[in-house]
């Protein structure tokens, strides 16, 4: 892929901020290209970040033909930069491309061009504990309102430094679990990365925060009775600190590379593992005895992020005394050291940027 790199003046460069939230600020340029069915993908180009002109017509604000990636850029203690299975993200980005009837994009081409863009916007990655989060979407652009998959196609990456996901940081977050409201069932749409999964769960979300929790866990669509995962995040359960489960990936849930991560490096850790259903009644009660020693959520915006407390039919469940777990500092250290690079990496998980 040819990119074109549009210079930007150096008066209209904004400085990197010092300060930032999650999401709230991003790096002076993106990439961009366009797809057609007559010339493919086309018009690939690093520009500056800018607003995108569209018709109120345009598809994907009607239909939600959206799909969206989250990857992160670490600063490593030597000044380069890694990457985090990026591929692992581009494979997915493809997936969910072709359940949302869009075009699929060269992976290749796709990691390359995230590259280029990290290359030249360098200084907007944070020193650790912050990093560089990396937001690739894909939207359908034609400018029309019949219910069919687009013709024409918007290819984006947009860039921008952030810390942590939750206010709360490294420390326990509480969930609240739906029982009415479920966000995704076998054969939709839960396993691929669109905005309608999201849009979809916002309610509830609301109504999750109205009485105090920070994210929504859902349950299957079926029975309302097995554990799927959390709005931005896959769960994990630790039983009697030895063993660690989490659901398995039945279709409705995102298959996250963080939970692939962590079934490894648990196993590797000495932990048993499995990928097993979790009813939800069965898991409070392990809350409760204490079985269920620790709940933890993984994914490339929440890192691993202990729960605290569990609240569902309007019972409060506080998992292991409100306090951040052994299992989940664990592997929080081990992650984390395997992606700013400050430990070996022994999975050839990260991909190094050398910066000049
Ligand atoms: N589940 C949902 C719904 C998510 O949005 C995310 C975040 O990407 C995850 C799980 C975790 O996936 P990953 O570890 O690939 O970031
Ligand atoms: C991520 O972890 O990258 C996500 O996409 C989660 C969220 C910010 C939607």
């Amino acid at each position: 892929m040819e990119i074109e790199i549009v210079s930007i003046e150096s008066a209209d460069l904004k400085p990197v901020p010092k300060e930032f939230g999650f999401g709230n600020v991003f790096a002076n340029r993106m990439f961009s290209q366009h797809y057609s069915p007559d010339k493919g993908w086309h018009n690939a180009k690093i520009g500056p970040y800018e607003p995108f002109s569209l018709y109120p017509a345009t598809a994907v604000l009607h239909y939600a033909q959206e799909i969206f990636e989250g990857t992160k850029a670490y600063r490593r203690p030597d000044g380069n930069i890694n990457l985090f299975r990026p591929w692992e993200n581009m494979k997915r980005f493809n997936n969910s491309a072709r359940r949302m009837a869009m075009p699929a994009v060269d992976e290749e081409s796709h990691l390359e061009a995230i590259l280029q863009l990290i290359a030249i916007e360098h200084e907007w990655v944070p020193d650790a504990p912050g990093s560089l989060y990396i937001r690739p979407a894909m939207i359908a652009s034609d400018p029309a309102l019949g219910v069919h998959a687009s013709d024409t196609y918007i290819h984006f990456v947009i860039l921008g430094p952030v810390g942590s996901y939750f206010k709360e940081g490294f420390n326990p977050v509480p969930v609240y679990i739906s029982d009415t409201y479920r966000r995704a069932v076998i054969g939709g749409t839960g396993d691929a990365k669109t905005g309608g999964n999201y849009a979809a769960s916002l309610f509830v979300g609301e109504e999750a925060k109205t009485k105090g929790y920070s994210q929504v866990l859902w349950l299957d669509a079926i029975e309302g009775r097995y554990v799927e995962e959390v709005g931005a995040m896959n769960i994990c359960f630790v039983y009697e600190g030895k063993k660690l489960v989490t659901p398995p990936l039945s279709g409705s849930i995102l298959p996250g590379i963080t939970r692939n991560s962590v079934l490894r490096m648990a196993a590797d850790l000495g932990y048993e593992v499995a990928e097993e259903p979790v009813d939800v009644q069965e898991m409070l009660a392990g809350v409760q005895s204490g079985k269920v020693s620790e709940v933890f959520g993984c994914g490339t915006a929440a890192v691993i992020a202990p729960v605290g407390k569990f609240g569902y039919k309007d019972e409060e469940h506080v998992i292991n005394n409100y306090d951040v777990g052994p299992v989940a500092q664990r592997l929080y250290q081990e992650l984390t050291d395997i992606q700013f690079g400050r430990k070996e990496d022994p999975y050839g998980w990260t991909q190094m940027i050398e910066v000049k």
